[in-house]
């Protein structure tokens, strides 16, 4: 099937379109996709769904374009391919209604054909309901916030995400690569198809393999060509080394079908492609994760599915970004929290190198929110399932599927360990090469009442019959893992190891403060094949949960339980973001991340400061947050009083200085509060204050913290001077306060306007602020730590275009795309 963007230009609409009146009522907005309609409305302090989307609401809103079908398309295949619809989407043609769509992230193909009128233009309309009460426990837009194809083919063709292709051997000289091609005959005859598949390095023309096959495909009916290619000198892809193939396969027939076909030049004939890669996995305890043939351990990260600033839109540049970021802090691995990803973030994992953790669902039959994919899970999750693994399945980038996150069936109840059993078997009758996983967490839900009364539990759980209770509860649930994945269950690796001996461990899920503790471990133990952190870049809902703050000795709320300071109970309106992340949501890395660097290996030194007005504060955090260090020595009114300070190295000792003058020398230590982490005191003054580490005492690396003036001037700056007139190419431009000498000024909380003139457009402007009511489509944003972004998306058309940002008392800046 040819594939082409059908993304320009759709009129988008608030409200349910149920007559066609509507439309000359309502001239709507022309939008181009992916388009979130979430991200442009105002939060609201009683929105429903509360801290789980950031105070976003949803709504029910609709998309509508005009497609003109040209009459010589008679005859052939049309379809559209939504990469995902959040949610509850119809699909009309013309009126009438062919396709209906529940689950928001999974991909699913609409055969149009029947529907169309030739000659004429055609109306596509979709549309989207997110349901009055909370359907998801994290902001998850609305709207065709990921992209829509067009699909064209002759009545005999390759069905939608019909090539499935995966390498069985990779060893020597030589890879062997098995490829599936699934080709549907709608035409009234009989057919021999003959199927032929070609791997082309890709970015290059030359065919480096082929191989082909004719089958038998009977009128009305489809089947599976299966086919070896034999590829010699393959260039093996793995995340640091991500080579690339491009796969194309094409089906022709001649209509004969008792003999075998003749060349002939006017034979229709459909192809398709996609990027593929060779490379081999397997895991066992014994050796761990093997990826051709290599161990390899997983440094990863969650991520859910939103891009920040732009909502839940979803563009390559976009996640391409996210991407490169994480592998500078050393990520080698992303878990899709908690849903299919986009194509486009597949697809730049392949291209960059980066392993995919690749989840189905959050919930299963058993809510965790009442408008939750659980409405629809026992109907619809083989079919979900099933479009999910079959688009991701031939990417080099997919090295393990994920059936769930925190399942509430894990005990058993509600058909959880039969269900838990089927999903594992699906996906394995799509895709026997990879291995099959689980996020579980302990038993905190998912009893029965006896079992989970709270005094009960607590009391008898690990002793007497409830010793091991969690391995006993979930041990059927991992029927058809092949790696089980704990959340949160660090501490019992060594004991479930000697249980279960042959099961591989996966850190799903796990704290990010904590991972100085856990590493070493992983790299000892090849049972444990990595670790996942919550989470590798902040997102939008779930607001606060990462939060961490001063409070007085005597303020009461000290005394409380990091739980009793999660979400629900203290992110009040208008907390946004989560703020658990290596990375702010506008990709500005953050302590935590530096942190993480350092425990994998990074020689950096990196010194912090602690706000001085706090010093004699607790600090308070919940379990996913992240003590408050500051890259900052700029405390007026603080001079000469106490102030503390924290360096992350990986050498042996850390010496501070501060305006040359040595304050001390220490070993960095390797426990508590966390391992990497050399702490200092001194007294406030102003200038330049430095860390030194050392190894053998000789110095490996440095950093330092100046005092900063005035704001001076607005800075901005981009990777980027060239955008592709696609629609959805995308720059990030980073804008800071500066001072005269052009460093940061940390505390400056500027209010910024942004223009944009040209062919692109603004499509978020922010900042990292956690607790902000801004919002990120408008022109207006202040600055949150002297920083904001903007992010301006490429149009249609060519041209210049430029970003002028503003500020009362600075000369305005500009920067320029092509
Ligand atoms: C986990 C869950 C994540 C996130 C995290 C922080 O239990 O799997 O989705 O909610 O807790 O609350």
């Amino acid at each position: 099937m040819k594939k082409i963007s059908l993304d320009e230009n759709w009129t988008f609409r608030w409200g349910y379109l149920d007559s066609v009146g509507n439309l000359e009522n309502d001239k709507g907005l022309q939008v181009n996709l992916p388009h979130d309609a979430m991200i442009g409305t105002e939060v609201s302090k009683d929105c429903y769904a509360a801290c789980d989307s950031g105070f976003f609401n949803g709504g029910i809103c609709n998309y509508t374009k005009f497609l003109f079908v040209p009459a010589e398309w008679k005859g052939q295949k049309l379809g559209l391919k939504f990469d995902g619809v959040m949610m509850n989407a119809t699909v009309d043609i013309n009126g009438c209604k062919v396709a209906g769509q529940n689950y928001g992230y999974a991909p699913f193909y609409v055969d149009i054909t029947p529907y169309l009128a030739y000659g004429e233009e055609n109306r596509i309309t979709v549309n989207v309901n997110s349901g009055s009460v909370s359907n998801s426990r994290w902001y998850t837009g609305l709207g065709l916030y990921r992209g829509v194809m067009l699909c064209r083919s002759p009545l005999l063709y390759i069905a939608d995400d019909g090539i499935y292709a995966y390498t069985s051997e990779a060893s020597g000289d030589t890879a062997f690569v098995k490829a599936q091609v699934e080709v549907v005959n709608d035409t009234q005859e009989n057919r021999l198809v003959e199927v032929c598949t070609e791997l082309i390095p890709d970015g290059e023309e030359t065919v480096a393999a082929l191989s082909k096959s004719v089958i038998f495909v009977a009128a009305n009916s489809r089947e599976k060509a299966y086919l070896s290619i034999n590829l010699k000198n393959p260039k093996v892809w793995d995340c640091d080394n991500p080579n690339l193939y491009k796969l194309k396969a094409t089906v022709k027939s001649n209509g004969e079908y008792r003999i075998r076909l003749e060349e002939k030049d006017d034979i229709p004939a459909d192809e398709a492609e996609l990027l593929f890669g060779v490379r081999t996995i397997s895991a066992d305890a014994e050796r761990g994760l093997l990826i051709n043939g290599k161990s390899v351990k997983l440094k990863g990260g969650c991520l859910h599915h939103d891009n920040g600033l732009l909502g839940a839109v979803s563009l390559y540049e976009a996640e391409a970004r996210k991407i490169r970021k994480l592998k500078e802090v050393g990520f080698n691995a992303i878990r899709t929290a908690h849903n299919p990803p986009s194509s486009v973030l597949v697809e730049a994992c392949e291209r960059l190198g980066m392993y995919i953790f690749d989840e189905a669902f959050d919930a299963w039959w058993v809510g965790k929110r009442a408008g939750d994919y659980s409405q629809y899970f026992e109907a619809n999750w083989k079919k979900d399932l099933t479009a999910f693994v079959k688009r991701d399945r031939s990417s080099p980038a997919v090295v393990i599927w994920s059936t769930g996150n925190e399942i509430p069936e894990r005990g058993g109840l509600a058909k959880g360990y039969s269900r838990a059993t089927q999903l594992a078997r699906a996906i394995k009758e799509l895709d026997p090469t990879r291995p099959v996983s689980n996020g579980i967490c302990s038993m905190w839900s998912g009893l029965d009442d006896k079992l989970a009364s709270g005094q009960y539990l607590a009391q008898n759980v690990n002793i007497g019959v409830y010793e091991n209770l969690w391995e006993k509860a979930t041990e059927p649930f991992t029927n058809g893992l092949d790696i089980v994945g704990y959340n949160y269950m660090e501490d019992q690796y060594e004991k479930d190891h000697e249980m279960f001996p042959q099961r591989v461990i996966l850190g799903s899920e796990n704290f990010p403060n904590q991972i100085g503790y856990r590493w070493p471990f992983i790299e000892s133990h090849p049972y444990v094949i990595g670790d996942f952190t919550w989470t590798a870049w902040d997102y939008l809902g779930e607001a606060g949960l990462g939060k961490a703050f001063y409070a007085d000795k005597d303020d009461p709320i000290v005394n409380k339980k990091p739980w009793e300071i999660m979400p629900q109970q203290t992110s009040h309106f208008p907390y946004r973001t989560a703020e658990d992340a290596d990375y702010d949501i506008t990709g500005r890395l953050l302590p935590q991340g530096e942190y993480r660097s350092v425990v994998w290996g990074s020689e950096k030194t990196y010194l912090y400061s602690r706000d001085p007005a706090a010093y004699d504060k607790v600090e308070m955090m919940t379990f996913w947050g992240f003590p408050q260090f500051m890259k900052k020595w700029t405390y007026p009114g603080f001079e000469g009083k106490p102030v503390k300070l924290a360096v992350f190295s990986r050498a042996q000792e850390v010496e501070v200085f501060v305006n040359g003058k040595s304050i001390g020398r220490k070993k960095v230590s390797c426990e508590a509060p966390m391992p990497n982490l050399a702490e200092f005191e001194t007294v406030y003054e102003p200038g330049r204050v430095e860390a030194v580490s050392y190894v053998d005492g000789k110095e490996v690396s440095r950093d330092s913290l100046s005092t900063v003036g005035q704001g001076a001037e607005i800075k901005l700056t981009c990777a980027k001077k060239l955008l592709k007139a696609d629609g959805h190419d995308a720059a990030c431009v980073m804008i800071d306060i500066v001072d005269s000498e052009g460093r940061t000024v940390p505390d400056a909380a500027i209010k910024l306007t942004a223009k944009v003139e040209g062919p692109a457009s603004l499509a978020g402007f922010g900042s990292g602020n956690p607790i902000t009511d801004e919002n990120y489509t408008d022109e207006t944003s202040v600055t949150y730590r002297g920083q904001a972004c903007a992010v301006l998306r490429s149009g249609y058309k060519d041209g210049e275009s430029k970003l002028t940002v503003y500020a009362e008392g600075f000369e305005p800046k500009t920067l320029f795309l092509e």
